[in-house]
């Protein structure tokens, strides 16, 4: 399969913003004529978001990280096959809160399952499609929790918040996940600083956007 569109994921700890600037991108480029799949891992299709349920259920307290790190790559091989693969294939640009870092950051070094077991079921899920370019919001998560408990206190659906529960020094060694992924592939990752404003932050994202797009999308910014 021939991928023609460009893919954008967002990568950060939990609160760190990633999930307000995504959506404001996508504001921005389909503002300007683009076609724009918005979507989010895990889940992004019906069966995924069921998987999503049982993954992030507070309730699943007894899950064992091997079965946590299969659902998120079953949920992936469904979402890749039914909405990210297609809409590339359109020659689509596509934003994904989360994909495939986030199973390293947490799954590798959060839980600590091996680096290998990871890459092959990641590969396996993904069938060959990559991010283009990748946001990092990076952010302390003690700044971070606090305002994702906020969030998670104030919604009315149900309570998402498994991984909100973990300790701390669980989310420290995320956020040092994702710094490493960044550094590992500095071609298609961007830092961006998460204690910025939003709208300091998405002029940075926007203008890092407007430079990558490819020749025949960029047209359009
Ligand atoms: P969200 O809060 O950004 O919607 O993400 C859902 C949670 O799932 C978040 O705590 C990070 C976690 N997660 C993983 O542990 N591994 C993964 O592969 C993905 C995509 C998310």
């Amino acid at each position: 399969m021939v991928l023609v569109g460009y893919f954008i994921t967002f990568e950060g700890v939990e609160g760190c913003g990633k999930t307000t600037q995504i959506k404001l991108l996508w504001e921005f480029l389909t503002a300007r004529g683009a076609v724009v799949h918005l979507t989010r891992e895990p889940g992004g299709c019906p069966i995924a978001d069921k998987i999503r349920a049982i993954l992030l259920d507070a309730e699943n307290k007894a899950m064992a990280p091997l079965a946590e790190l299969m659902l998120y790559a079953s949920a992936r091989a469904q979402h890749v096959s039914e909405v990210i693969a297609p809409a590339l294939t359109s020659g689509n640009i596509v934003l994904c809160d989360r994909f495939f870092d986030a199973t390293v950051a947490y799954q590798c070094f959060g839980r600590g399952l091996e680096r290998d077991i990871i890459t092959v079921m990641n590969d396996l899920a993904c069938q060959g499609t990559t991010p283009d370019l990748t946001i990092l919001v990076d952010c302390d998560p003690l700044i971070g929790l606090s305002r994702a408990r906020k969030r998670i206190e104030a919604s009315q659906g149900p309570r998402e918040e498994r991984f909100e529960l973990e300790a701390m020094a669980f989310h420290q060694r995320v956020r040092a996940g994702y710094l490493h992924l960044a550094a590992e592939n500095p071609s298609r990752f961007v830092v961006i600083n998460g204690d910025d404003s939003i709208e300091a932050i998405f002029a940075t994202i926007s203008q890092h956007v407007i430079q990558r797009l490819p020749e025949e999308l960029r047209v359009i910014c």
